[in-house]
């Protein structure tokens, strides 16, 4: 199974350029390469929107992406708000209270998207994810979610915006039999972290890349991060692509 794996977009209205970028520009142009990598799913991982979340902007992604053959799957991002998210997205059925969480066979794999906008997980999604994996327990698992489950040695982030229960995540994946696999955003970064039995795949943004080695807020770069990632029955391979953006 072939994914694409598309975050932090950060799209505001129309002929807006935070930091001087088209960002919407940058989400289609990411999308056109998409449609030519022809995935069986496209994930949006959050921070769809720049500021908050926003109605008219989650309409506009969503006739973008209906434009394209293979299903979408969002999940929110700190940026977002997930009731919105899921009513234009026609997922409010995976509504729980006020976030977006849910469990999906993708031929055959179990896929688990959880919803970290809020920096951590609510004792009801704690509860949730617990019987999942641990009814999972004999196959390999993947996670998608918006905020990676544990530091990266990405200094800013890890210092100013990291996901507030690392601990709770690692000690629930040494527990069990399997491999997981973690495919999330957020930190501007293209990185692999593995620990155990959990291997992490932060995901570069279709905006910018964050410098990693320094406290303070800093950009890398402005090409455009696509992630694509392949389930095979011999493995799980990743690779990141980069579109320069303009013509
Ligand atoms: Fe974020």
């Amino acid at each position: 199974m072939k994914l694409a794996f598309i975050t932090d977009m950060h799209l505001g209205a129309e002929g807006e350029k935070p930091t001087g970028v088209d960002v919407r520009q940058h989400f289609l142009k990411a999308l056109d390469f998409v449609a030519d990598m022809k995935p069986s799913g496209l994930v949006l991982g959050g921070d769809i929107c720049n500021g908050t979340g926003d109605r008219a902007m989650y309409e506009w992604v969503k006739k973008q992406v209906d434009q394209l053959p293979m299903p979408c799957y969002v999940i929110p991002g700190n940026h977002d708000d997930a009731t919105l998210l899921a009513e234009v997205f026609r997922n409010t059925h995976y509504l729980h209270g006020r976030e977006l969480y849910y469990a999906l066979p993708l031929e055959g794999r179990p896929v688990l998207f959880l919803d970290s906008s809020k920096g951590e997980l609510s004792t009801d999604q704690w509860t949730w994810l617990r019987e999942y994996v641990k009814a999972l327990r004999d196959s390999n698992i993947l996670i998608i979610m918006h905020h990676p489950p544990l530091p990266a040695d990405v200094m800013f982030m890890d210092r100013k915006y990291p996901f507030e229960q690392s601990d709770a995540f690692l000690d629930l994946v040494r527990e069990l039999p399997c491999h997981v696999t973690v495919v999330c955003g957020h930190y501007h970064v293209d990185k692999v972290v593995q620990r155990g039995n959990l291997l992490v795949l932060l995901s570069p943004s279709t905006y910018y890349q964050m410098q990693q080695n320094t406290p303070e807020f800093a950009i890398d770069h402005y090409r455009i991060g696509i992630r694509e990632i392949n389930l095979t029955t011999h493995g799980t391979t990743s690779t990141v692509h980069y579109l320069q953006p303009g013509q």
